[in-house]
């Protein structure tokens, strides 16, 4: 396995709308086991693949306590099936922002339907934290990020940030 490196913003790779995973083969199988250790490295709780350049749907995820035996899990052309209408708050962060918090709510329960790493169907109702950070990866999937959640002065004032950040490490 290997450690990849993490996009950040301003990267406009961010905002792709990744394609759907067309083939489960031994490259996307370690593209994923990739993916887990950088999640594990950074340290994340998720990490979707275009925060390592790669535009296909698909994401790791591990809400388990630092005590508890890790839980990895491939998400692959990951979709919603169903939403609870009761909400859960939760200030985010992501890898790709280091450093930035969103308060944001969303759905407190869904159901998730993906392919896991062996292109088996499978159907997973989460929730708490594995459900904030299941919708957090799917938005990267679609380009969105937490800031998208901010009022556009507080958004762009972190996005004038990370490009100053940007020039100053060429
Ligand atoms: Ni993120």
């Amino acid at each position: 396995m290997a450690k990849l490196p993490i996009i950040k913003l301003p990267d406009p790779l961010l905002r792709t709308t990744s394609a759907p995973v067309e083939r489960i083969d031994a490259d996307l199988v370690r593209l994923a086991d990739d993916m887990l250790e950088t999640m594990y490295a950074a340290p994340g709780v998720g990490l979707a693949a275009i925060q390592v350049a790669v535009p296909k749907r698909l994401f790791v995820i591990d809400t388990s306590d630092d005590e508890a035996k890790p839980d990895p899990r491939v998400l692959i052309n990951p979709e919603i099936v169903s939403r609870s209408d009761e909400l859960r708050l939760h200030e985010e962060g992501c890898l790709s922002l280091p450093e930035v918090l969103v308060e944001i709510e969303r759905p407190a329960r869904i159901v998730v339907r993906y392919l896991d790493r062996h292109g088996k169907q499978q159907e997973h109702e989460a929730e708490g934290l594995m459900a904030t950070a299941i919708q957090h990866e799917l938005d990267h999937l679609d380009g969105k990020l937490i800031i998208d959640f901010l009022s556009r002065l507080k958004r762009d004032m972190v996005i004038r940030k990370f490009k100053k950040l940007a020039r100053s490490e060429m």
